[in-house]
Formats: structure tokens, sequence, C-alpha cells
């Protein structure tokens, strides 16, 4: 059993996700993508379950990147229908077990009853102090970055921030959700290895872990292995492992 390996207290605080293959997974099978995503939104919500009783910090999940728009139009309305459904039927269980939903992503071009939906969840859970469950939505980390420098323009033209004071620090500041920390874990399900535009800024020091299991077939057992994998790398910072060691 994997868990029994798991060093408890060595938890990432933050566990990102980059939840591919679902279309693959569905091919493979003969039914269409679309059956694909509405099997891996079964496992969004035991992921998100698991992810909470291992005592994460912050999951952030991939949802629907800006790239995403780019896809067939039937398959966009498809994705946005589950993640209705999503806060629909799960809002009740996550609100119950603490857990405060938050978004990042250029939120305003989703469709307004989308927005509508997860404004209230983010509403309805804003107290809640147990995991911080975000979903990337219409996100890109290009994007962030531009958005993240035209917010900090803005305020250097009102003279409200000096060019010469800007440092990484400040800069930060001005990302979609600056309470989030860096991820300490990145996975990306679904034997690709790419970062596909996210959280271009919060990874520099991220520990990547990539597995050939595609998003439908994700489960906690999977979690535990991305994390214990996790647990057996040294992260050295740009240091050397006897600097750590504290030998020089
Ligand atoms: C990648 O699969 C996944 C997505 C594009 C979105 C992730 C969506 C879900 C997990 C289900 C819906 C959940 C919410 C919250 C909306 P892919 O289609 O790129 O897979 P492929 O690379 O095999 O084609």
């Amino acid at each position: 059993m994997p868990e029994s390996r798991l060093r408890s207290d060595e938890i990432p605080r933050h566990v990102a996700i980059i939840m591919d293959g679902n279309g693959r997974w569905a091919e493979q099978r003969g039914i269409s993508r679309l059956e694909g995503h509405r099997e891996g939104l079964g496992r969004v919500r035991d992921i998100v379950r698991a992810a909470n009783e291992l005592g994460i910090q912050y999951l952030t999940l991939y949802a629907f990147s800006l790239e995403n728009w780019n896809r067939p139009k039937l398959e966009v309305d498809g994705l946005m229908r589950l993640l209705s459904e999503y806060l629909d039927a799960e809002i009740d269980e996550v609100d119950r077990n603490g857990i405060q939903l938050r978004t990042i992503g250029r939120t305003e071009r989703l469709p307004i009853s989308v927005q509508r939906a997860v404004d209230g969840a983010i509403e309805r859970t804003k107290n809640n102090d147990q995991m911080k469950l975000v979903f990337a939505l219409s996100y890109g980390g290009r994007a962030e970055i531009v958005d993240a420098a035209r917010k900090l323009l803005r305020d250097a033209e009102r003279g409200e921030i000096d060019p010469d004071h800007v440092d990484e620090k400040t800069f930060g500041a001005y990302l979609y959700d600056p309470e989030l920390p860096d991820p300490d874990l990145l996975i990306r399900t679904g034997a690709e290895y790419r970062v596909s535009n996210f959280l271009l800024w919060q990874i520099a020091y991220t520990e990547i872990h990539t597995t050939h299991v595609m998003w439908p077939e994700f489960e906690k057992a999977n979690l535990v292995e991305a994390i214990i994998d996790y647990q057996e790398r040294e992260r050295r910072y740009g240091k050397t492992s006897a600097q750590l060691r504290g030998e020089s």
C-alpha cells in the first residue's frame, strides 16, 4: 500500500495538476471526447476529496485553458456544462469539508451563467479554512503575466508605484491570486511532458511529476505515488547538496 510510504509531516503545501488525457482515454474506448471529460470530472471529485484528506493546503487544477477556447464549440459548451454540474453537485460537500473555492484566469470570458455559479460558490465558501481549491479557468500563464504587467503599469502611471522599486515580490502581488504560494509539486497526467502555459511565473522551483495514467483513471493511489516521488527529491533552490547539509 503506497500510503504507508508517505511521510505525513512532509506533505507538499501546494499541489497543481494538469489533468490531461480525457480525450485519448475516450478515443481508446470508442466513446466521445465529452464522455472522457465526464469521467474526468469524476476524478476531480475524488482527487479534491483525497487531497483534503492528505492535508494538502492548496490544490490548483487546470480545468480550462485560454487555448481550450479554440476547441470545437460542442466540446467547449460541454466543458462549461460539466463545470456547472460540478458546482451544483459538489458544492455542499466541498463546503461541509471546509474547502474554500477560488479561481485564477480570465474568468470574465466564461458564459454569464457559469460566472454566476462560480461566484456563488466562491462567496459561499469564502470563510472556509481547510484546503483551498483553485480552479484555473480560461487561464494562460503568459496572459497572467501580461495582465499583471498591465495592472502594474496603470498603478505606475498614477504614481502609485515607483518602477525602480519593482522587484519579484511586488510583481507577484499583481498576479491573479497573490495569496497563492508557489506550487511545491506539479503533476501532469496523460503521458505528456509539457508545461502547457500553466502557472509559468509560479513554477520556477516546482518539482514536476509526470505519469502515463490518463486523467480519467487517476486515483488517490496515483496522487500518493506522486507525493512519495516528490518526497524523495532534494530541493536545492540553486544551492549544492553540501550547503543544504550545512557542510559549507
Ligand atoms: C485535458 O484532456 C483536459 C481538459 C481540456 C480539461 C480538464 C477537464 C476535466 C478534468 C473535466 C471537466 C472538469 C471541469 C472542472 C470543467 P484532453 O481533452 O486534452 O485530452 P487529450 O490530450 O487526450 O485529448
